[in-house]
């Protein structure tokens, strides 16, 4: 292992023009204009896997964007680690707010700035050049390794499932490992042992057949823009609450060691607010804010239009109101039932002068993971030796629906092991990525493999 460490730290710079090579290529995948940077991007990621001596590499098309594939086998005497990560990125607008062109990645003061820097090809080609370390400086690999890669995460991973439905016995391993989360805090080593869970909707308002003029019409026409607001308000009461009846059955409670835990985690409040430029908190009483960002559910509108947008002022009764709604869900909430329970809400509230039309978008379940299995004290080993300091098992607000399938389908539990910050501004302009953490990402799975696979 030791020779895999140095050959890492001596080729380091290598590793990052490499990474800036991946992250030119504009994979957006939500956006079909960019399909065939998609494309780009599963090519330039298998043959780099080819290249760096992993055996068996394919990409596998799917009915959406391909899944890049990979497999080395070593041994039937050691464990079999399934690294997952996607390729793909988030669509880079608004554009006129980045200080460099998002695909063109550029190095300044040990932070690479570019889209998909941090999310997920920062964090899923360090595997790839860990894996590197090994097979180019020792050989070998102390585990075998599979890598199931896709490029389809920032939409949903909807072809995911039916692959892994249909590969179960390919894709067979005793963990899974994934880079695609955030640590604490700076300096702060940190696993993420729960993810939250999502159910995410449109929602559109129809009145009248067309935007009418407010003065000849307002008075007499129900307006769906002040109809959807209110809907909206209604959905929170005055402790920032989800007054959605049964929103919170069956919400797990936080145990009293997660809020001891949580209690003693390095949260710098203060910090964490100048840095998103707010005053003040808006908590849901009874909960700290570090529980209220991962362990509690939470309903927010993420777009809302309709009317004139534009420049000015032009008086117009708007036809329609859109609201996109989504709901960050915790164990033990179901998908399906609420979004039965917020459609029940709504078409209580929608007026009978207009119609409601509420779209289920994409969904994922929440997870918590055990954090006492044997790969999770590989990680933690890893990651102490690493950072000098032991790190914290967390959980993280955000969601890898796929985890769940993991569990669900072929019974694997995920190792969270991440080392992103909530401040590399993922999905957002000048997403960057610290190259120290890559570099630090590096080691940690390099020294992970060889403590779970020499036990
Ligand atoms: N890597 C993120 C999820 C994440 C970020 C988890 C930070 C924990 C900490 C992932 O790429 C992502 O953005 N997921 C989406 C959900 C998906 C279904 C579009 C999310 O969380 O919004
Ligand atoms: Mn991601
Ligand atoms: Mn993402």
């Amino acid at each position: 292992m030791n020779e895999a460490l140095t050959y890492a730290n001596d080729h380091f710079d290598r590793f990052t023009e490499e990474l800036e090579d991946l992250l030119r290529i504009p994979s957006v995948s939500t956006d079909s204009s960019y399909a065939d940077d998609v494309k780009d991007a599963a090519n330039w990621l298998s043959t780099n896997l080819s290249e760096v001596g992993v055996e068996h590499v394919e990409i596998v098309e799917t009915g959406g964007h391909p899944i890049v594939y990979a497999e080395h086998h070593v041994s039937d005497e050691k464990p079999t680690v399934l690294v997952y990560g996607h390729y793909d990125v988030q669509p880079p607008d608004p554009l006129e707010l980045w200080e460099t062109p998002p695909f063109e990645p550029k190095r300044e003061n040990g932070t690479l700035y570019a889209r998909g820097a941090c999310d997920d090809k920062g964090q899923m080609f360090m595997h790839v050049k860990a894996t590197e370390a090994y097979l180019q400086q020792e050989g070998e690999l102390p585990v075998n390794l599979k890598f199931l890669i896709e490029g389809e995460e920032e939409t949903g991973s909807v072809h995911l499932a039916p692959f892994i439905e249909q590969n179960q016995e390919k894709l067979a391993a005793d963990v899974v490992l994934i880079s695609d989360t955030a640590m604490f805090a700076p300096g702060v080593p940190s696993i993420t042992y729960g993810l939250r869970g999502l159910a995410y909707t449109e929602v559109t308002l129809r009145g009248p057949n067309r935007d009418l003029h407010s003065g000849i019409y307002g008075g007499a026409v129900d307006n769906p823009a002040n109809a959807l607001s209110r809907m909206i308000a209604d959905l929170h009461d005055d402790d920032h609450r989800i007054t959605i009846p049964g929103f919170y059955d069956g919400v797990r409670d936080l145990t009293d060691e997660e809020r001891e835990t949580y209690a003693s985690l390095p949260f710098d409040e203060e910090r964490w607010k100048d840095e998103i430029g707010v005053d003040a908190l808006r908590v849901e009483e009874g909960y700290s804010a570090v529980e209220a960002i991962s362990a509690r559910p939470t309903l927010d509108v993420n777009g809302i239009w309709g009317g004139y947008t534009g420049e000015g002022a032009k008086t117009v009764l708007p036809a329609e109101a859109h609201a996109k709604i989504s709901m960050r869900l915790v164990p033990n909430q179901r998908t399906e039932d609420i979004y039965d329970k917020l459609e029940a809400f709504l078409d209580e509230r929608c007026p009978d002068t207009m119609t409601l039309d509420f779209k289920r978008l994409h969904g994922g379940k929440p997870v918590l993971v055990d954090t006492e299995s044997s790969a999770m004290q590989s990680a933690k080993h890893a990651m102490g030796e690493v950072f000098g300091k032991e790190p914290f098992f967390v959980r993280n607000g955000g969601s890898i629906p796929v985890v769940a399938d993991f569990k669900d389908i072929l019974g694997l539990d995920s190792v969270l092991m991440g080392f992103g910050l909530d401040s590399d501004a993922i999905h957002s302009p000048n997403e960057h990525f610290g190259l120290d953490r890559f570099q630090k990402g590096i080691e940690s799975i390099i020294r992970f493999h060889d403590h779970f696979g020499n036990g």
